[in-house]
C-alpha cells in the first residue's frame, strides 16, 4: 500500500492514503484526479474484509483495483470472485492483450507478479478483458463506463518490470494527472501553510540533530524565521562533537533562535547506579520533558505551537490503529506527553512524507549531505548503548570508540550503503596483552545493519580489511578496551540496539 502511494509519488503526482472506509464524502473532499484500491490479504467472501463505500464509482474520477482491490471493484460491479484455498505466487506472463490505454507502450508479454488465492471469474456487464496469463483468464479488466481498471498482479513491484509503465499509464492517460509535484512544489505550499497557521504567535521546535527534526526546524526557519525557537538539549549522551555540529549546522545556514541547554549533569545524576534499560529510558524521557518544559517558559512571546518531525508510515500506523509488534516498537521509543503537558497545538509539516521524501526536502532546504543523510540516533542516546549503569568515563570511552567507527566507515565509503553503525560498550571484561602486561579491559561490539525500514534488519557484510582497521585503531588508540568484537545477529530474532 505505501509503496503504491510512493510509486505513485515518484512519477510526480501527489498521493495520500486514507482507509479502504473512506466515506464517498471524504473521498469527495479531497478532490482526487483517481483513486487506487491496494491489494490485502483479506477476500471478499470473509466477514469483515475491507470494503468501500458503495458509491466509490460516483466520485467521478477513473479507479485502479490492485489483486484484492481488483476483486473487490469487480464484485461492486457485478462480477463474482471465486474463492481458493491455494495461492498463485510468483512470476507470469500476460498474454492476448489488448490494446488500451492502461497498456499504451507496454510488450505484449510483459512479465508481471502475482500473489493471490481468490481470482476474479465473471464479470458484471460492461466490462472488457485487457490481458490473461495462463492460469487467470483475467488479469487485467477494464469498465469503459465506469472507468474502472482492474488488474490481477501487482504493478508496484519491481518484479513488475513494466509496472510503473502501467501505474504512469493510469496516471497520465487515464486519470490526466500533469505530474509536476515536487518537493519545491511541497516546501513553498507548507511553508504559506504554516505562515497562515501561525499568525505572530511563537512555535518551539525541539531540535535533536537527527534528520526530522532539523528538516522541520530548517522547514519553519523558511517559514517564519526568528518565530521559530529550537531546544536543543545536551543531554550527556550525545556522540563525540554531536552538539557543536547541530549548532554549527544551524547558526551557519541558517538565522535562527536556537538555544542549546547544557543538561548532562542532570541526566547523569538521574542514571547514577541504574542498569536496567528501560528504567535508564524511563528516565531519560522524564528528564528530557522537565528540561524542555523548563527551557520552553523562557521563550518570550505568546507560544502556541510545538512542530515535530513525524512521517506519514507513523501517520498510518498509528491512524489505523494497528496494535501489532510494530506499534509496540514504537512505544518503548518514546516517553510521549510533551505536547499534551505543555498545552501546545502540533505542527507536523512532514506527516505526508515518507523518510526519503524527506531527505530530499531537507536537500531542497539547503540542509548539508551530514545532516541529510544520517543514520537514525536513538533518542535515549549512548545510554543504551553503554551496557548496565552509565557513568561519564564509561561514556567517554564508548564516544571514542563510536568516532573511530563512524571515521573508518566514512572513509571506507560504507556509511551510505549501512543503514545504522554503532559501538557498544559491553561490561565484559577480558584478559589481553599489551607490551609485557597482562591487562583486564572492557569488550567493545560493533554493530552494523542494512535495513529498509528497522523493523527487520541485517547485519552488514563489512570487509575485513575494515573491520581489522577499526579493530587495531580502537584497541590501540582507546584506552580501558583491548578487545573488539563484530556482532553479526539479525533482527528478527536480535533488536539493533543492544537494550
Ligand atoms: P531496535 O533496537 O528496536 O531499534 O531494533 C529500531 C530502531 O529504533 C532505534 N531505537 C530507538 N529510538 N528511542 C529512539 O528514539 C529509543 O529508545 C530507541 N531504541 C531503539 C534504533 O536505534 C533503531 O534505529
Amino acid at each position: 500500500m505505501q509503496l503504491i502511494a510512493r510509486r505513485v509519488r515518484e512519477a510526480g503526482v501527489f498521493s495520500l492514503l486514507v482507509r479502504p472506509d473512506a466515506s464517498f464524502e471524504e473521498l469527495r473532499k479531497h478532490n482526487p484526479k483517481g483513486i487506487i484500491l491496494s491489494g490485502g490479504p483479506s477476500s471478499v467472501h470473509e466477514s469483515g474484509s475491507p470494503r468501500c463505500d458503495p458509491r466509490l464509482f460516483e466520485v467521478g474520477c477513473p479507479v485502479l483495483g490492485i489483486c484484492y482491490g481488483m476483486q473487490l471493484g469487480a464484485e461492486m460491479l457485478g462480477g463474482a470472485v471465486t474463492p481458493s484455498n491455494h495461492r498463485e505466487y510468483g512470476r507470469a506472463h500476460l498474454d492476448g492483450m489488448v490494446a488500451s490505454d492502461f497498456f499504451k507502450g507496454v510488450p505484449s508479454h510483459a512479465q508481471v507478479w502475482m500473489s493471490h488465492g481468490d481470482q476474479v471469474t465473471t464479470l458484471g456487464p460492461g466490462f472488457e478483458v485487457l490481458a490473461r496469463t495462463p492460469t487467470c483468464p483475467l488479469a487485467a479488466v477494464r469498465h469503459g463506463e465506469k472507468k474502472f481498471y482492474g488488474v490481477q498482479f501487482h504493478p508496484e513491484v519491481t518484479h513488475t518490470p513494466q509496472g510503473a509503465a502501467m501505474l504512469q499509464n493510469f496516471l497520465f492517460e487515464v486519470c490526466h494527472c500533469r505530474g509536476s509535484w515536487s518537493m519545491a512544489d511541497y516546501m513553498q505550499t507548507e511553508c504559506d501553510r504554516i505562515r497562515e497557521r501561525v499568525g505572530n504567535s511563537r512555535v518551539i521546535c525541539g531540535l535533536s540533530g537527527g534528520v526530522d527534526s532539523s528538516v522541520v526546524a530548517a522547514l519553519l526557519a523558511r517559514a517564519i524565521g526568528r518565530q521559530l525557537c529550537c531546544i536543543f538539549v545536551d543531554n550527556g549522551l550525545l556522540r563525540k562533537n554531536e552538539r557543536e555540529l547541530v549548532e554549527r549546522t544551524f547558526r551557519e545556514h541558517f538565522d535562527i533562535d536556537l538555544r542549546v541547554v547544557d543538561a548532562a549533569s542532570r541526566f547523569l545524576g538521574d542514571l547514577a547506579g541504574i542498569e536496567e534499560p528501560q528504567e535508564k529510558r524511563r528516565r531519560i524521557g522524564h528528564r528530557f520533558i522537565d528540561v524542555f518544559k523548563d527551557e520552553a517558559r523562557h521563550v518570550d512571546g505568546e507560544v502556541r505551537f510545538l512542530a515535530q518531525g513525524t512521517l506519514y508510515p507513523d501517520v498510518i500506523e498509528s491512524g489505523h490503529g494497528h496494535s501489532g509488534k510494530a506499534a509496540n516498537i514504537k512505544l518503548h521509543h518514546n516517553v510521549g506527553g510533551l505536547p499534551e503537558e505543555l498545552g501546545f497545538e502540533l505542527i507536523e509539516p512532514l506527516r505526508m512524507l515518507f523518510k526519503d521524501e524527506a531527505r530530499t526536502l531537507g536537500k531542497v532546504l539547503g540542509l548539508p549531505q551530514e545532516i541529510v543523510w544520517r543514520h537514525p540516533f536513538p533518542g535515549p542516546g549512548l545510554a543504551v548503548r553503554v551496557l548496565g549503569e552509565v557513568t561519564l568515563p564509561k561514556l567517554e570511552v564508548l564516544r571514542e570508540c563510536d568516532q573511530i567507527l563512524l571515521d573508518e566507515i566514512h572513509s571506507a565509503g560504507l556509511y551510505g550503503s549501512t543503514s545504522q553503525v554503532f559501538a557498544v560498550l559491553t561490561p565484559v571484561k577480558s584478559v589481553g596483552v599489551m607490551g609485557d602486561g597482562r591487562t583486564y579491559d572492557n569488550v567493545v561490539a560493533i554493530r552494523a545493519v542494512t535495513t529498509e525500514d528497522f523493523m527487520t534488519a541485517d547485519w552488514a557484510r563489512i570487509p575485513y580489511d575494515v573491520l581489522a582497521t577499526i579493530s587495531n585503531r580502537i584497541i590501540n588508540e582507546v584506552r580501558g578496551v583491548n578487545r573488539v568484537v563484530y556482532d553479526i545477529s539479525s533482527k528478527p530474532p536480535a533488536t539493533i540496539e543492544w537494550e
